[in-house]
């Protein structure tokens, strides 16, 4: 089995989803954000799909990892069966901002579009779908306050906010192969990176070998309830 890291486009959207889906299921900050009791799969997916969609339309940089028709390529002899166009993974990127300059018409209405579709869903499923929305405002406002502190370049930051691997394929090389295809791109030109993740424990080894340094532990305390973060940044390497 091979596996091919590709542009998002549409047709991959839904593959894509749940990948997201059953990659985040364990995550600490999903279960934090989320009630479970109230959690409404559709209505999470929903959400999904129009961010991704989202991306798309502005142009954003999203990489899928896929499962393709060639030899293997993968780190193993272990054989493992998936269709091909089975979607394996994601690395999902909002390109550096500069403050200094005015967003785009196109992204203003774009982010109407989804601000729109995210009020029908509200309608359709009768609410978020369990997402707590006072916690959600309370990530926001915290990271805000460490982005105030980390965010010193003025070029702005390649932010990577979402990867994910689906677990029969992960620690082959794919993560690294998604993750790859933009920290290159930066390191052209000269722009930092920076993520955050919710599990410290295997992810900030992994993000400290593809060249993240471990900046900013992010600490959401809703009454006691914490969630914390790690937020990482990698500065652009110059290869020798
Ligand atoms: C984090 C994740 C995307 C990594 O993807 P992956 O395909 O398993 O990672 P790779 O196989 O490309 O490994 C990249 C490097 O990390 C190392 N690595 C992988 N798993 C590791 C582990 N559990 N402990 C330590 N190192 C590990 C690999 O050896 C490799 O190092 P190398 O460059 O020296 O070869 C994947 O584990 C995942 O989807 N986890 C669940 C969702 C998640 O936590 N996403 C991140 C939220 S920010």
């Amino acid at each position: 089995m091979s596996i091919e890291i590709v542009p998002l486009a549409e047709a991959d959207i839904a593959g894509v989803v749940d990948c997201v889906q059953s990659t985040f299921a364990d995550d600490p900050y999903f279960r934090w954000a989320f009630d479970a009791a109230k959690f409404k799969a559709e209505r999470n997916a929903a959400s999904i799909a129009a961010h991704l969609q989202f991306s798309l339309n502005c142009g954003h940089p999203v990489f899928v990892a896929k499962v393709g028709r060639a030899a293997s390529d993968l780190k193993t002899d272990h054989e493992i069966r998936l269709a091909p166009g089975t979607v394996v993974g994601f690395s999902w990127w909002t390109p550096p901002e500069v403050p200094a300059l005015s967003q785009p018409w196109s992204v203003w209405a774009q982010e109407w579009l989804l601000s729109f579709r995210q009020l029908m869903f509200n309608i359709r499923f009768a609410g978020r779908g369990g997402l707590d929305v006072r916690r959600y405002w309370l990530w926001k406002k915290m990271q805000k306050n460490a982005l105030n502190d980390l965010w010193t370049d003025p070029r702005g930051y390649y932010y990577c906010s979402l990867l994910g691997v689906s677990s029969q394929v992960r620690g082959m090389g794919v993560g690294k192969r998604l993750m790859e295809v933009i920290l290159q791109k930066a390191d052209e030109e000269g722009i930092s990176c920076y993520l955050e993740s919710s599990k410290g424990y295997p992810n900030i080894a992994i993000y400290e070998k593809m060249g993240f340094e471990l900046n900013q532990e992010i600490t959401c305390d809703d009454g006691g309830n914490i969630c914390k973060l790690y937020g990482m940044t990698r500065k652009p390497q110059i290869k020798a």
